[in-house]
């Protein structure tokens, strides 16, 4: 561009572009790729790993896709709702088959459980620009790009202290009874990311009771359902403080509990007062989800759907995400095992734990040994192998001197 066009319309459109950092936590998966060391262990971003450190396919989803390829018809338009069945079978799941006929709950299909948050934060903007969501802290990288884009204002309170390796429940509800009624409460429905630190049932109620008296509305990211305690136990709390409140909001997600990450398999229920009021924000979400990716992608929905709509799909279903849940039970225990320093790691849920490591501690794991975990020292404890379970618990314990006499 010229001076004079330079002066008159500015720098061109593109080039006001700032340069952008990657997010960290896909970085990781191109940073283990370039590594050439043949022992490296990946134990960053959450995907489930059986005990070959492969991410197979799920028998149930490839006789599903099976069944998709011989009888699927056409693939014309769904509609921004997408697959109503498969909204249908999960809410049942989600929320217990006694709430499935609840007029008060839809549900919206989404491109995983981001599309869900997302598809959720926009709703709640949109009901209300000056809307507040109490965030636990830490919490997963990507909540609060997903819902500050929306405008979403964001107040932390404090949920876990990586240095005691423990939940700080009285400061979370001390920070809680500062919320007014109409506030958000963000919670994570089991296997906390990136802690694995879940709720026990007792707090679950004395939050839900805390939801009931203040008048708050929870938002509850289920993206774990069936790894931590089992499907029906994992679902009990999200139960418990959706029950609990008028308005709720729960994201949910089948990616990783039918393994189809990349299908980007997710739904977005919403509890209103009435079965009324509920039918508006259905509509309010298809048109929002209308505004940003029209209708969510079929195949994954198509193919969970299936299985669940088949008993014997269905039950072998169960099956494999039971021997999901127990693979990554085991393997907690061989880490609590192997030093009383990881002993903790035993008592929590799902695919994440927090080492309380520095990121220099964290950097020097990559260097020395080719571990590869993100930089908060949250592992994934299923990207072990059982071959290399005790060389990474001996290689973090080595990092963490400070504990050496607990
Ligand atoms: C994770 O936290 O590792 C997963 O939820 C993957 C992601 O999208 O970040």
């Amino acid at each position: 561009m010229d001076q004079e066009a330079l002066l008159t319309h500015g720098p061109a459109l593109l080039d006001r572009l700032e340069e952008q950092a990657p997010d960290a936590l896909l970085a990781l998966i191109a940073l283990h790729e370039a590594d050439p060391r043949p022992d490296k262990i990946d134990v960053g971003v959450g995907v489930y790993r059986d005990a070959a450190g492969g991410t197979p396919i799920l028998r149930c989803v490839k006789a599903a896709e099976r069944i998709l390829l011989e009888t699927q018809e056409t693939k014309s338009y769904l509609g921004s709702q997408g697959d109503v069945r498969y909204t249908e079978l999960i809410k049942a799941i989600a929320f217990g088959e006694a709430a499935a006929g609840d007029e008060r709950i839809v549900g919206v299909q989404t491109p995983g459980g981001c599309g869900a948050l997302r598809l959720g934060a926009e709703l709640i903007a949109k009901a209300d620009p000056e809307a507040r969501i109490f965030v636990g802290q830490p919490t997963w990288p990507n909540h609060a790009p997903l819902i500050g884009c929306a405008g979403v204002e964001m107040v932390d309170y404090p949920y876990y202290s990586k240095d005691s390796r423990s939940i700080l429940f009285d400061r979370m509800m001390e920070a809680l009874r500062g919320a007014r009624a109409g506030d958000l409460l963000l919670l994570h429905g089991c296997c906390h990311n990136p802690t694995g630190a879940d709720l026990g049932p007792e707090q679950w109620r004395e939050v839900a009771d805390l939801v009931s008296d203040r008048g708050l509305i929870p938002f509850v990211d289920l993206a774990y359902q069936g790894l931590g305690n089992g499907l029906e136990a994992d679902a009990e709390g999200t139960r418990l403080v959706v029950a609990a409140a008028e308005q709720a909001l729960v994201a949910h997600s089948c990616d990783k509990n039918f393994g189809v990450y990349r299908d980007r398999v997710g739904t977005l229920f919403v509890k209103g007062r009435t079965a009324r009021i509920a039918e508006v924000a259905l509509g309010n979400l298809m048109n929002l989800a209308r505004t940003m990716w029209s209708m969510p992608p079929d195949h994954g929905a198509s193919v969970v759907r299936i299985v669940l709509d088949d008993p014997d799909l269905r039950a072998d279903w169960r099956s494999e995400l039971d021997e999901m849940c127990a693979r990554i039970r085991s393997l907690r225990g061989r880490l609590a095992a192997f030093d009383p320093r990881l002993d903790y790691i035993d008592g929590q849920h799902g695919m994440f734990s927090m080492l309380p490591l520095t990121p220099d501690a964290v950097l020097a794991l990559r260097e020395r040994h080719g571990i590869y975990m993100a930089g908060s020292g949250r592992f994934n404890v299923v990207g072990l192998s059982d071959e290399n379970v005790d060389r990474f618990a001996a290689a973090v314990v080595e990092m963490m001197p400070e504990f050496a006499d607990a």
